[in-house]
């Protein structure tokens, strides 16, 4: 599994990225938003630390998108959560997990964004 990775070293030619994850051309995205407004890493690309190859854990349709859209805030995390590979990261109890929903929601002041120029501009 590692060949590419030694010839690559040996001649110097970079390793050809293959994407996993990519969108059609009329479609607008951006990482910082949903980073800002705090979504995880692990919401959209899955479990990263138990996969030994990278695979698509959830396909990229329009509906996966607005699934979340439509409701954010049962999809918030803490800024030092949005990193974490687990899902939940920790357990809460089920006072403490809506006590934190409520925190996030003043944290992040989520809107709903369904407007189609949200992603189609
Ligand atoms: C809201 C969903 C979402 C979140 C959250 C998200 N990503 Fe992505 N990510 C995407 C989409 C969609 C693409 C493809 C974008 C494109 O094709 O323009 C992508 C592409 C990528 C790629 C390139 C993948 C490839 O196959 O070449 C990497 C690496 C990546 N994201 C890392 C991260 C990291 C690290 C985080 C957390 C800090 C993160 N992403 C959070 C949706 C997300
Ligand atoms: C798990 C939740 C989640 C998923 C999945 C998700 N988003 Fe988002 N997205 C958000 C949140 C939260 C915001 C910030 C909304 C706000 O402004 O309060 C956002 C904002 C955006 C924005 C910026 C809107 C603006 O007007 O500035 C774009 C563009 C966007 N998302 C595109 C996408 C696309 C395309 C996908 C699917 C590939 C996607 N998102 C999947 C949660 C999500
Ligand atoms: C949150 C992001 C988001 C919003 C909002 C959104 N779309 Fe999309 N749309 C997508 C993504 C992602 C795809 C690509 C899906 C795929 O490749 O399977 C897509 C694909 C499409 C397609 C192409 C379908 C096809 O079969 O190729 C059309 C048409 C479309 N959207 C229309 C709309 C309309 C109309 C609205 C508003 C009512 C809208 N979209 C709102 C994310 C969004």
């Amino acid at each position: 599994m590692l060949k590419p990775v030694r010839d690559s070293a040996r001649s110097g030619e970079p390793i050809a990225w293959r994407k996993v994850t990519s969108l059609p051309d009329f479609v607008y995205f951006n990482h910082s938003i949903h980073i800002k407004k705090g979504i995880g890493c692990v919401s959209c690309h899955g479990d990263m630390s138990t996969m030994n190859l990278t695979r698509l854990e959830h396909p990229m349709t329009m509906s996966f998108c607005l699934d979340c859209h439509r409701a954010p805030e049962k999809h918030l995390r803490p800024p030092e959560w949005i990193f974490s590979p687990k899902n939940p990261p920790e357990s809460l109890s089920r006072d403490e997990m809506i006590d934190l929903e409520k925190k996030l929601a003043r944290l992040y002041h989520p809107s709903s964004k369904t407007d189609c120029t949200t992603c189609h501009r």
